[in-house]
């Protein structure tokens, strides 16, 4: 069964502790938290104040995806913020390997994102360091985008890499999730699904997380 990971992205920012407590009474597995610098991305989303409100009630790990330049200046702040995944994107690294050793010295899993145009091939040499691989199935910066299908390729490519090196790296898909493309993914070798969207626009997001979660 796949890990579900609902992206508070998409959830009421006026309403968190409600929302968390939300995932936290279904059968998501993790919280996935979006950071977004403005940078990297053309979007800002929110910081450590928001992370820390969003820690303070959460019951599961909290996923969290920097979408910024020179992540290793914050990552024992994310640390201290609630951060139990931290993961950067190989585009924002000049020294990926290095920041990957910083992470798991902080006490946390470390996961490396990669964007819709990046090959899969880059990961070889770092395959065996990362708990897990992000595979943005969107480009990165906003909710609700339509799922790029060459996703599905990469994942089956990247699955044959992670056996072939005997990594134990879990494979995440994030961008654009549904119900409808959930099981493929899931046979094509995905571990975690993200959901931002799919899960906080549906009219019964509890339903909608279990219904994500059996795909
Ligand atoms: C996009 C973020 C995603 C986003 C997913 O830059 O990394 O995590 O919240 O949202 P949906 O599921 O709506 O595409
Ligand atoms: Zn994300």
């Amino acid at each position: 069964m796949a890990i579900i990971a609902p992206s508070v992205l998409s959830a009421d920012f006026a309403n968190i502790q409600r929302d968390v407590e939300m995932v936290n009474n279904s059968n998501a597995d993790w919280f996935h938290v979006d950071i977004m610098d403005g940078v990297f991305v053309p979007n800002i989303s929110f910081g450590f104040p928001v992370m820390k409100a969003i820690k303070k009630h959460a019951k599961k790990p909290l996923d969290v995806h920097l979408m910024i330049v020179d992540p290793d200046r914050y990552v024992s702040t994310f640390k201290e913020a609630g951060a139990d995944i931290l993961t950067v994107h190989l585009e924002a690294c000049t020294h990926l390997h290095r920041s990957i050793q910083n992470i798991k010295a902080n006490g946390m899993k470390a996961g490396v994102a990669i964007n819709p145009h990046t090959s899969v091939s880059l990961l070889e040499n770092i395959i065996t360091d990362v708990d897990l691989v992000c595979v943005m199935s969107v480009n990165p910066g906003f909710g609700g985008q339509k799922f790029i299908r060459q996703t599905y390729e990469k994942i089956k490519v990247l699955k044959e890499m992670i056996a072939k090196t005997d990594s134990s790296a879990l494979i995440e898909i994030d961008g654009g999730v549904d119900l409808n493309n959930a099981s493929l993914l899931i046979q094509s070798g995905a571990d975690v699904l993200v959901a931002g969207n799919t899960v906080f626009a549906s009219t019964d997001p509890v339903q909608t997380i279990s219904d994500l979660k059996s795909r």
